[in-house]
C-alpha cells in the first residue's frame, strides 16, 4: 500500500480548524467528475481503498451516528454484481434482448473500483433522517474529493440500480437504508471539458432583499 493521507489522528488530538492550501483550493475550484466511460485501470483497491474510505468518512455528522456504510466492488466482484443487475433487469423486462442485458451486466465494469455508498439512518433517533441522509451525501462528495487528491478520477452515479428494491435486497440493505450513490473510481482515460454552470449570484439572495420584497 502507498499511504497517501496522514494517519488518522487519535481521539482528543488538537486539530487545526483551518488548513489554508493552494493545492486544496485548486482541487475544489477545478473539481470535475470523470465521464462514466473514461475510467480505466488501475483503481484503488485493498488498503488503498480502505484509506480512501477512512478519509471520505470524515464528514459532518450530527450526534455522531455515522449513518452510512459502504459496499465495495473490485475485480471479479464487479462482474458478479453485473450479473445480478442483468438478472433483475430481465425479471422486470422479459423481452430485453441480449445486447441490452449485456449493457446492464456491464454497468459495474465501467471502472476498476465501484463503491456503493449506503445511507443508513437510525430511524428512531432524534436527529432527523434528512440530516443523516445529508451526511451520507457528504460522504459521497468527500470520497470523490479524496480520490481526486490521491490521483484517481471518479464519478457519482445512481441510475436505476440505486432505486430498485431487488438491488437493495441483493446488497443487503435493511429498512430505512437507501443507496446514496455508486462512486466509480479509476484512472482517467480522457479529460472532461468544463460544463456550463450558473453564476452563483443567480442562485443567491441576501436576506435583506427577501424582507424588502
Ligand atoms: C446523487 C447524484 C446522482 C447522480 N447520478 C447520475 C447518473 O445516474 N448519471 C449521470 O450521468 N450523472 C449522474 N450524476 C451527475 C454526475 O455525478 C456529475 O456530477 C455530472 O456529470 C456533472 O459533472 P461535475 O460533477 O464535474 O459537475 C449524479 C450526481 C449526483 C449528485
Amino acid at each position: 500500500m502507498t499511504q497517501r493521507f496522514p494517519t488518522p489522528p487519535a481521539r482528543g488530538t488538537c486539530m487545526l480548524p483551518t488548513r489554508p492550501s493552494a493545492e486544496a483550493r485548486a482541487l475544489l475550484a477545478l473539481r470535475r467528475s470523470a465521464g462514466k466511460n473514461t475510467l480505466g485501470s488501475p483503481g484503488p483497491a485493498g488498503a488503498d481503498l480502505q484509506e480512501l474510505l477512512t478519509v471520505a468518512a470524515r464528514v459532518p455528522d450530527h450526534r455522531r451516528l455515522e449513518p452510512w456504510r459502504f459496499v465495495t466492488f473490485t475485480g471479479e466482484e464487479r462482474a458478479a454484481f453485473g450479473q445480478t443487475i442483468a438478472h433483475i433487469y430481465k425479471a422486470d423486462t422479459p423481452d430485453a434482448d441480449d445486447a441490452c442485458l449485456a449493457m446492464e451486466a456491464g454497468r459495474p465494469l465501467r471502472a476498476p473500483t465501484v463503491i456503493c455508498v449506503i445511507s443508513s439512518p437510525d430511524l428512531a433517533h432524534k436527529t432527523p433522517v434528512w440530516e443523516q441522509e445529508l451526511s451520507a451525501g457528504a460522504v459521497c462528495q468527500n470520497l470523490l474529493l479524496a480520490a481526486n487528491a490521491a490521483g484517481w478520477a471518479g464519478v457519482w452515479l445512481t441510475e436505476w440500480i440505486a432505486f430498485h428494491a431487488g438491488i437493495d435486497t441483493a446488497l443487503g440493505l435493511t429498512a430505512g437504508e437507501r443507496i446514496a450513490g455508486f462512486i466509480y473510481l479509476g484512472t482517467a482515460t480522457a479529460t472532461p471539458p468544463e460544463r456550463p454552470r450558473a453564476p452563483i449570484a443567480d442562485k443567491t439572495r441576501a436576506y435583506s432583499d427577501i424582507v424588502s420584497g
